[in-house]
Formats: C-alpha cells, structure tokens, sequence
C-alpha cells in the first residue's frame, strides 16, 4: 500500500516540564490526527485510551465513517448507491482491489469465487464433533480457524498470489461453512453449492432446500440477502476487524485471524446484537408494553440498553438503517407478512425513542442490527444464525483489512502498553511463613 498521509502541521506538548512536537497527519477526509508514535521515546510517557475512543490505529484506503453526518463509504462510493446499483460480489472487489471491476474483470472474479465454494470433505466430518444444540457462532469459529489445516500454504504472507487465493476461499467457501451450521443444528442434509446460482442465491440454496422437494429462491429474498451482506461487508476498524489485523499482526495464519474476528463479531455489543435486538422486541411483546420497556432503559440503576439502538461512531442515523428498514418492508411484502408483531414493536420503538430526551441527547440511533433481525426472522432464518449472516458478509471486509495491512510497510506488530496499578516490586515469602 502506497501511504497517502500528508503533512498537516505540528502539535504541541508539554510534559512534565518539557515541550515535544507531534506532527499532525491529515487524510482525504475525516479528522486529522497527532501522531504519538514517538511519545515515549520523547517523554517517557504513554497515552492512555482505554476503549480506543480517540485513537486510530492505521492508515487504510478502504472504507470512511463520518459519525456525525450518518456517511458511509467504501473505496469513496456511498454506501447507498452501491446499495441501490451494484450487488455483493462487485462490492468485494471493490474492497479487495480498490476500484470497481472491468465486465471481464467482474466475469473473471465471479468465475474464481464460485471455483472455491466446496469444501474438503474432511472439513464437513468436523461437524460430527459438535453438539446438535450447538450455537453456529461456535461452529463457525471452529469451522474457519480449522481452514488453516487445510491450506497451510495461504500463510505466505510474502507471496501476493497466495495471498489473493487465501482471500478468494474464505469468501467461497464462508456460505458453504455458515449454510451447513445451520443444517447441522436442524438435523438436515448438508447441501452443496451449485455454481449456476449468484452467491446470495446459492445460499439461500444451501440453507434453505431439502432433498425431499424442489425449493423456488424467492427474487426479492435473494436481493434481500445480497443487501444484506453488502451492508454489513466492511466498517473501518471496528472490533472485529482491529482483532484480525491485531491477530494477523504477529504474523498468524490468515484463517486463524479471521477465526478471531468471528470471536470477536460474537459478542452482543458487535455482531451479535441483531440476536439480541429480536429477542429484545419478542420480549416487549405488544406495542402497548413499550413505554414501560423505554422506562427501564433509562432508569440508571438498570443496565438494560435498546438493543440495536446506538454505535460508537454513529451520532446520528446509521445510513445502513435506512436501507436495511426499506429492505424489511420489501421482504414482508413480498411474503405478505406486513402485520410481522415485531416490525410493529421496531417501528413503534423507533418513533418512541427518537423523541425521547435521553436518546436524543446520547445520540442514540437506530443501527444496522435494529432492523436486520425482523427480516433474517421472516426470510425463515433462526435467531442463532443472524450473527453467523453478519460474519458472512463481514469476511471480505477483514481480508481486505488484512491484506491492506499486510502491505503497509509502516505496520507493526499489535501491542498496546497499560498503565500499571498492582502491587510494586515484593518478595516472594514461602508458604510456611505466610
Ligand atoms: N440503550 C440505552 N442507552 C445506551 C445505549 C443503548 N443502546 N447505547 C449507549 N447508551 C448510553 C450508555 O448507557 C451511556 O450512558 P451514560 O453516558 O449515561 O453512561 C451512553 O449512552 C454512552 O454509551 P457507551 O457505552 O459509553 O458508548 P459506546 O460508544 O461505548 O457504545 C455501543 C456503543 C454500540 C456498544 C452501545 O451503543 C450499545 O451497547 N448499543 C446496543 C448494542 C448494539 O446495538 N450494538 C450494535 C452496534 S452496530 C453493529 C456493529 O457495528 O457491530
């Protein structure tokens, strides 16, 4: 990666007596930054952020966030164009490769992905191993940390065409792994993919037919799906993706750093709050509890959050709520299920919040997971796979972050200092003498 920070002016410290300069970076858009690379050195002194609010970790060239205005965009195209006008496979080559496809280009991309969609069949006997009642995020995680047994060859960082093989089959073969998680759990028959549907398709495919009749891929479903994973395909140094870069940094396998990141993506707070924000709505029941529900939020004794509600970089409307709520009128139209009990909690929930004094002054808005529940649910997917979807998607965004930084001649490896408050220096007393 060719580093485009430019110069922007220098910032003054002072500590403990003495002044240090710290240049200021600028880049294409955003924030500018201070560089304190070099504090310790200079000072002694480290910077404490616990949580990362103020700090960025790298330079990318991949996706930008402004919080403040609801923008997202990836490689400089607005998330809801690329929404509206393209579809999930061009979008991974624009995040792999940095521009949109030629149609060859396109053609030849496609051709490769669906080369790789099958798995070894030792890997689907690792299944075997697993519970039935098993949550996917468990097996999913199992399941891609174990690819690195099977391609030990894609950890040649060095060697660029290995590396873009690595990518091509995590992305391949992820529907593969998430589809046979959920049939794992269903007690049904693995089923392969078929290369004459589009990904969303073959997915759907994978997840949703059985060998006892013919299954019809509803269009409207598939580009739901495909929207779906184009929404949630990157998201700048999110947690998820900071694991697998901080994982790849120390030189692992690119498959056990991306197992990392569905770890990562697994907890409530990240990818698995669509889970959470359905059971949350499930639970509220009828409209009518909502005010008590919204009551319980803000009361600070309780630690009840609206689930799907709020993000660290959003301070106003996630743009991807606003695509991901017309999505979900589309898809319970289309299987007549406008009266879904829940998509009247959300929308009821929505317009309650949204006016409320203490969502407004946190700056809590909808986020992508408030809606995509309602839509996975309706599509006929379980509550346990949502998160796997959101990992799905995600895996292009943690390849290309990863590979991006793999290229940074400027990257080192991951390791943040603390601010020690335990016991000084003591010695050691034998457990007679204690
Ligand atoms: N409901 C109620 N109060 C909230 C919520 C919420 N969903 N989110 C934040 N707050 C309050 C929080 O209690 C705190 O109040 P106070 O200042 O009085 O202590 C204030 O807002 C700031 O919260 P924070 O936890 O310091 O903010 P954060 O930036 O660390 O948290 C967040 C971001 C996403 C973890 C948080 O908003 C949250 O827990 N939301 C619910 C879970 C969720 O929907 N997560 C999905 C994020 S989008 C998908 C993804 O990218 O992974």
């Amino acid at each position: 990666m060719e580093n485009r920070v430019k110069k922007a002016g220098v910032a003054k410290l002072e500590v403990a007596g003495k002044v240090v300069d710290l240049p200021v970076y600028s880049g294409t858009v955003g924030p500018n930054v201070i560089d304190v690379s070099k504090l310790y050195a200079q000072t002694g002194h480290f910077t404490l952020d616990p949580g990362f609010t103020s700090t960025g970790s790298c330079e990318s060239q991949i996706t930008f966030i402004d919080g403040e205005q609801g923008v997202l965009l990836h490689r400089g195209y607005p998330i809801e164009q690329l929404c509206d006008k393209s579809n999930f496979m061009e979008l991974c080559y624009l995040l792999l490769n940095g521009k949109l496809p030629q149609k060859t280009e396109y053609d030849a991309f496609l051709k490769e992905v669906k080369h790789h969609t099958l798995l070894h069949t030792q890997q689907d006997r690792f299944f075997d191993g697993f519970r039935r009642d098993s949550h996917p995020m468990a097996m999913l995680t199992g399941a891609v940390g174990g690819m690195a047994a099977f391609y030990p060859g894609a950890v040649g960082n060095e060697d660029p065409a290995e590396r873009k093989l690595g990518s091509i089959r995590l992305i391949a073969k992820m529907p593969t792994i998430a589809a046979r998680c959920m049939k794992y759990t269903m007690g049904q028959k693995f089923v392969d993919p078929l290369n004459k549907f589009s990904y969303s398709e073959n997915f759907l495919n994978m997840c949703f037919s059985v060998s006892a009749e013919e299954y019809e891929i509803n269009p409207v479903l598939a580009r739901a799906m495909d929207r779906f994973f184009m929404l949630h395909a990157d998201h700048e140094q999110n947690e998820s993706t900071s694991t697998v870069r901080l994982a790849a940094s120390s030189g692992a396998h690119p498959f056990a750093a991306v197992a990392a990141g569905v770890a990562c993506l697994w907890g409530p707070s990240h990818g698995g709050a669509n889970e959470a924000a359905l059971r949350q709505m499930r639970a509220i029941g009828s409209v009518d509890n909502i005010p008590e529900f919204v009551r319980q939020v803000k009361d600070p004794s309780s630690d009840i959050r609206l689930m799907g509600f709020g993000h660290r970089v959003y301070k106003n409307y996630d743009p991807r709520a606003t695509v991901m709520q017309k999505t979900c009128h589309e898809v319970l139209e289309a299987l007549d299920m406008k009266d879904h009990p829940q998509l009247k909690v959300a929308m009821e929930l929505e317009r309650i919040a949204l006016q409320d004094e203490y969502f407004v002054n946190k700056k809590l808005y909808p986020n992508v997971d408030f809606y995509s529940g309602i839509i996975l649910e309706a599509m006929g997917f379980p509550t346990t796979m949502f998160t796997v979807l959101f990992a799905l998607a995600r895996t292009v965004g943690w390849v290309s972050q990863l590979n991006e930084m793999l290229d940074d001649p400027t990257q080192k490896i991951g390791r943040p200092r603390q601010i020690y408050t335990g016991e000084a220096q003591r010695d050691y007393v034998p457990i007679s003498a204690r």
